[in-house]
């Protein structure tokens, strides 16, 4: 397999660790607390500078959100305990995260969406952002999430991890967006439905575009569009020239070489480009 690099600086990395991969999919409430040491202790030992890390929600917000049709806004009173409850296990799936970082002496901090974010029908509206880039600055690890926010027009929303590092990655002027994903990255097909499927290495944003139709939904319960949804959200960031990989976060040492810039499998997508090539 061809194998992936992204030159670096020192502007923050945004690094996304999917729900898939840190929480086990078809479990509701199950923590893959093996994967979660081990991306810690790969993140620690990467020894990045200027990191904020976002996690999605896997099976601990997706099925409770659906429950309660929280992604649809509010509609009716006995929702609101629902968004209690999203963002209740939203909080227990971080809290699970931040204790392995700091296990492995990383200064990670939570930081919380519902608390410094309101969406506009699911888009973000306001972010607060200074205390985080101040505890960035001084060197803390901000750790946010999907979450249950609150939203201008419908009420609530349930805001994605990816339409966070994308918006974050602009902001913030990211030097780089890393997706670690439960996929080796973007392929011909789906992977999990068809065998001819092959992994692309690079692509430009004109052929992702193409391409986006062929790429599989998800099975599990996904308030946020599955896959398709995750990479149309990355693409406002592309636009803006900063160059993303996706790489497979279940495999051991991935997330490490994307972080140390080191060949890594997975998929580049960058702004220019030619021809999409696959091995
Ligand atoms: C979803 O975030 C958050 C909630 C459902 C509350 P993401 O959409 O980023 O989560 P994953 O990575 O797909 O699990």
């Amino acid at each position: 397999m061809e194998e992936n690099v992204i030159a670096s600086v020192s502007k923050p990395t945004i690094l996304k660790l999917g729900g898939s991969v840190i929480t086990i999919k078809g479990r509701p409430f199950t923590p893959n607390k093996k994967a979660i040491i081990r991306l810690a202790e790969e993140i620690a030992r990467s020894n990045v500078n200027s990191l904020i890390i976002v996690h999605g929600g896997g099976s601990f917000g997706h099925p409770i959100a659906k429950q309660y049709e929280i992604n649809r806004g509010y509609k009716d009173p006995s929702q609101i305990i629902g968004f209690s409850k999203t963002h209740q296990a939203m909080t227990t799936l971080n809290r699970l995260i931040i204790n392995a970082l700091i296990d492995q002496d990383i200064p990670a901090i939570e930081i919380q969406p519902s608390s410094c974010i309101i969406t506009k029908s699911g888009r973000i509206q306001i972010m607060e952002q200074r205390p985080f880039t101040k505890l960035l600055r001084m060197g803390f690890v901000p750790v946010l999430y999907g979450d249950a926010v609150p939203d201008s027009e419908t009420g609530f929303a349930i805001l994605s991890g990816d339409q966070l590092i994308s918006t974050l990655a602009m902001r913030l002027n990211a030097d780089r967006i890393i997706v670690g994903a439960d996929v080796d990255g973007i392929c011909t097909a789906d992977p999990k439905t068809d065998s001819s499927a092959k992994l692309i290495c690079h692509i430009s944003l004109s052929e992702l575009k193409k391409l986006l139709p062929k790429i599989g939904k998800a099975k599990a319960p996904d308030v946020t569009g599955g896959m398709v949804g995750k990479i149309v959200e990355l693409i406002p960031a592309i636009e803006r020239k900063i160059p993303t990989i996706i790489v497979n976060a279940t495999k051991p040492n991935n997330v490490y070489k994307a972080l140390k810039n080191e060949n890594v499998v997975g998929t580049i997508i960058n702004k220019g480009g030619n021809v999409a090539k696959s091995n």
